[in-house]
């Protein structure tokens, strides 16, 4: 995935519309990363589209309300491969240098039909539900040895002790990532979509991020070849031996299911805690009575989704998306979580709600891109959950909220930092 904006910057002064927001509105900051939701309420008076700006500089077509969210997934005018963005699009947009641009970026996110109906196919298989529901005892396991690693008292951060390495060990199992390897990848080579311009001091940094990444992968797809299995990752390279995939779509399709599956996980899995520490008596309920877990991980999902933003989209012809006119080429984006909190759709929306029934969120979005993985992020997301709780008993911050730090990248919500105090043996 290609995230809209490398590196914040302060937001500019703009002018103020009629409606009393910034024409373009920017999506960054501090205050904006702690809670967007604010701004996501005010946008939803003044309609479904909107003008947007990210620190790159580049602005977008944000699409707010639930209906026009869910309209514009299944629009099948709007496309995903980069060719597709006009040259203003193309100057700002913060994409991967080439070649690795080439390389790297031709994965299902940035594919359309037919192209991208064939490639979504090949990975299907290994996250259907009833694959997923075998493997949760595993999932347990797991979770469980990192659950007896977290000190005995006095607290943890709950990220670097526990949600930073879950998601990946999870997701090692399900693909056939072998241990070796797996304990080989390294979390920060997910951060070459968010890459950084020639000049940039942190240039070098990032070149070496993107040769370590290509590295591996080589590596990976290597391994796999001499040791097949009947997992997804052997089938992909059979998949590239028989020609179907390019290297280059074998290789993206590789790095997307390594950053893919595990950085949404992982973000996930704060935002859900610090909900769940914001609302002690729904933490306490929760821990009180686990068989709630199912739908409270997917009222959790919608109150703060993880993924807040898609990827972009582009119309190959000027266009008219609810009233507003799009030129072609520009990038349009929905904010998943605007359209979660959307009260046409969902009743008192600001209200975190166990029972909230129908809880048709957009978490995982909708349309062709539907997150293949949504079965077994769900099932991650229950024992994750089940197990923190379960076995840090007096779980609370253990800082003041306003210390927390959410990651300032445009796509993900999340934090780097959750320090929590508990005590186990209690
Ligand atoms: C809580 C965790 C997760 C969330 C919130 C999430 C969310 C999403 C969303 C919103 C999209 C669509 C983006 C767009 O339309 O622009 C997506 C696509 C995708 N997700 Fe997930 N995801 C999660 C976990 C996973 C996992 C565990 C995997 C497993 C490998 C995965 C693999 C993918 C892939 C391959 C795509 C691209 C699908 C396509 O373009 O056809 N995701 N995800």
């Amino acid at each position: 995935m290609t995230s809209p904006d490398p590196t914040p910057a302060p937001a500019p002064r703009c002018p103020i519309t009629g409606a009393g927001l910034p024409e373009p509105v920017p999506l960054y900051g501090r205050e904006y990363k702690r809670d967007p939701y604010d701004l996501y309420r005010e946008l939803h008076d003044a309609g479904p589209v909107h003008r947007v700006r990210f620190p790159s500089g580049i602005a977008a077509w944000l699409v707010t309300g639930y209906e026009a969210a869910h309209q514009a997934l299944n629009d099948p005018r709007l496309g995903k491969n980069h060719s597709l963005g006009n040259d203003n699009w193309r100057a700002l947009a913060s994409i991967m240098p080439e070649p690795q641009h080439s390389q790297l970026q031709v994965h299902l996110l940035h594919q359309d039909p037919p192209k991208h109906t064939d490639m979504r196919r090949l990975v299907l298989d290994a996250f259907a539900p009833r694959r997923i529901e075998a493997l949760r005892p595993r999932f347990q396991e797991l979770a469980d040895a990192l659950a007896d690693a977290l000190p005995d008292a006095g607290g943890a951060d709950l990220v670097q002790g526990f949600a930073a390495h879950y998601p990946f060990q999870v997701l090692a199992e399900v693909i056939g990532l072998p241990t070796e390897l797996a304990r080989r990848f390294d979390r920060d080579w997910g951060k070459v979509v968010q890459p950084v311009g020639p000049q940039d001091p942190g240039r070098p940094a990032y070149e070496g991020r993107l040769r370590g990444l290509q590295t591996y992968i080589a590596d990976v797809v290597a391994h796999k070849r001499e040791h097949w299995d009947d997992d997804l990752l052997s089938r992909l390279v059979v998949a590239r031996d028989r020609g179907v995939l390019s290297q280059e779509e074998l290789d993206s399709m590789v790095f997307q299911l390594l950053v893919a599956g595990q950085e949404p996980v992982t973000n996930q899995i704060s935002t859900m805690l610090m909900t769940l520490l914001r609302h002690p008596d729904q933490l306490a309920r929760l821990r009180d009575e686990p068989t709630l877990l199912p739908q409270a991980v997917e009222e959790l999902l919608r109150y703060d989704g993880a993924f807040e933003l898609t990827t972009w989209r582009f119309f190959a012809e000027d266009s008219q998306l609810h009233g507003t006119r799009i030129p072609a080429g520009d990038s349009v984006i929905v904010s998943l979580d605007a359209a979660n909190r959307d009260e046409r759709q969902f009743p008192d929306a600001d209200t975190l709600d166990f029972e909230r029934s129908p809880n048709a969120h957009l978490s995982f979005g909708r349309g062709i891109h539907f997150c293949p993985g949504a079965a077994l992020a769900r099932a991650e997301l229950q024992v994750a959950l089940g197990t923190l709780l379960a076995r840090l008993p007096g779980l609370q911050l253990a800082c003041p909220d306003d210390e927390i730090e959410w990651i300032p990248a445009v796509l993900a919500r999340g934090v780097n930092r959750l320090p929590v105090a508990y005590d186990k043996r209690v």
